[in-house]
């Protein structure tokens, strides 16, 4: 249950031309999600009673984008201005509810902050602002000789005096909804851009007698939104930095925070050290001890405790077994499951296979689709041929066995425990356990042969 009953308007209609994009400005991803996406994951730690998106640029693009049946999806087909905006949803809201205003393409505001600007009461009107060095560009706050707010004016309406103002407009307000919609019935677009401004409803607020509240978030990252290519290259990074510095806190060690990327949702447990250069993405989690080498791309896969990660290997849903040790250049891919003490090589491809205990790929392979026992060695250049053309086989190879370099396993095939292959067999039909199988055409030598050489004319 929420503390009280709250709303939450996050407008997202607007066509954000500077980004130069086909994909509208929302829909543009930090750290691997949509920005939209960012900001309603802030607005459901709220736990607010709904959620009202006011979307138009882009038009069914944007809610296809994004999940959530707890959605109130409001089109907005013009963009006449934010409090037009905020108005088209306001028959989402009931009127003893509180409305807390956000904008999609804000997406680092952190919950605290969202938290002390919803704690709004009937009679107040609550605003988030924060002083910039450059404020142009931005709405001022407008203050009286006791320093209450009287109103808000948009840079291009702004007298020079006002233009020196250093506190700004966020954007981000709080307010009780029959209040907001008395307000909103009353907005005109007599300013500057021909909008209907949000912003007016401050002026209103005080002649009807409200408090105006004004809260600072910690830092002016919380509030910056995304205009540019360039300014979501900068939330991306500071981004990154807090989900870094988290780590760090947890006991993690980030070589480079920096140089660190995760796209999504990790559990990283201590003593764990990411190298330079890691990219995770989507559901990643790694336990005590790992060492994760640069250049390590690792995605929606569960890494168990001591695994050394040798640099530049890219693992996508796999899962790796305690003490294995992987790399460099490994590529494991989707129902990879590698068991305790494991050893992958370089240039090793293992795809929809289990690798029992300690048994080694270390060079040059392709496994897929295949059951491999433990304590098994796969030589050099091993390849299992699982595809036909048509159809996927399995491979099935027993413990203890011992597959020679270079051999090629069409499948479906079996080779029994023990078993040990010829380098070079092309394996067509099941072997044995514990004998020697091998297919190989005798080697002959042609004794006083030579080379052909070039005649000189
Ligand atoms: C707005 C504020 C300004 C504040 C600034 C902070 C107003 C009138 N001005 O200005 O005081 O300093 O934000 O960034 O509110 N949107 C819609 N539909 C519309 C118009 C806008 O959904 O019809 C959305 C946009 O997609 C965007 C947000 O509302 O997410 C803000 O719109 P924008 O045009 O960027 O407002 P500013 O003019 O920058
Ligand atoms: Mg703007």
């Amino acid at each position: 249950m929420s503390a009280s009953k709250l709303s939450i308007i996050i407008l997202a209609a607007g066509q954000g031309s500077r980004m130069k994009s086909r994909l509208p400005k929302v829909l543009h991803p930090l750290a691997g999600q949509p920005l939209l996406a960012h900001v309603i994951n802030s607005a459901r730690r709220l736990n607010p009673e709904r959620i009202i998106v006011v979307y138009g640029h882009g038009g069914e693009q944007v809610p296809a984008a994004i999940n959530g049946d707890d959605l109130i999806w409001v089109k907005q087909e013009e963009q006449l201005g934010t409090g037009h905006a905020v108005a088209h949803a306001m028959p989402e809201v009931d009127d003893d509810a509180s409305v807390l205003v956000l904008y999609g393409d804000v997406p680092l505001t952190q919950q605290t902050t969202l938290a002390q600007l919803s704690a709004c009461a009937a009679d107040e009107l609550s605003l988030l602002t924060v002083y910039l060095d450059d404020p142009s560009g931005y709405g001022r706050i407008v203050r009286d000789h006791e320093a209450q707010v009287t109103h808000i004016v948009e840079h291009k309406d702004a007298s020079e005096d006002q233009r020196q103002i250093r506190e700004v407009n966020t954007g981000m307000l709080a307010a009780n909804a029959a209040r907001l919609r008395g307000w909103l019935n009353k907005l005109n677009n007599n300013n500057t851009q021909g909008e209907y401004y949000l912003t007016d409803v401050t002026a209103m607020a005080v002649a009807d007698g409200l408090k105006i509240k004004t809260n600072q978030p910690d830092s002016a990252m919380e509030v910056l939104g995304v205009n540019s290519r360039a300014q979501l290259a900068v939330l991306e990074r500071q981004y990154q930095r807090q989900q870094a510095e988290t780590l760090m806190a947890q006991g993690v060690t980030v070589i480079d925070p920096a140089r660190l990327d995760i796209r999504g949702e990790v559990d990283i447990a201590r003593d764990v050290i990411l190298d330079v250069n890691v990219i995770l993405v989507g559901k990643v989690r790694i336990g005590e001890g790992v060492y994760v080498g640069p250049g390590c791309v690792i995605k929606d896969s569960t890494i168990a405790e001591g695994v050394q990660l040798q640099p530049l290997c890219v693992i996508e849903q796999a899962t790796i077994g305690a003490d294995a040790h992987i790399g460099p250049f490994a590529r494991l891919r989707p129902g990879a499951e590698l068991s305790a003490n494991t050893h992958v090589g370089n240039f090793v491809e293992i795809k929809n296979s289990v690798v029992g205990e300690a048994s080694k790929i270390n060079h040059l392979s392709y496994i897929g689709d295949s059951d491999v026992g433990e304590r098994v060695n796969i030589g050099a250049g091993v390849i299992t041929c699982n595809y036909d053309g048509a159809y996927k086989h399995r491979t099935t190879i027993g413990n203890d066995v011992f597959v020679g370099s270079d051999c090629q396993l069409v499948a479906p095939v079996e080779i029994g425990d023990g078993a040990t292959l010829g380098a070079g067999t092309t394996l067509t039909r099941n072997a044995p356990a514990a004998e020697l199988t091998l297919s190989r055409a005798k080697q002959k030598t042609v004794s006083g042969w030579k080379r052909p050489v070039k005649k000189s004319s």
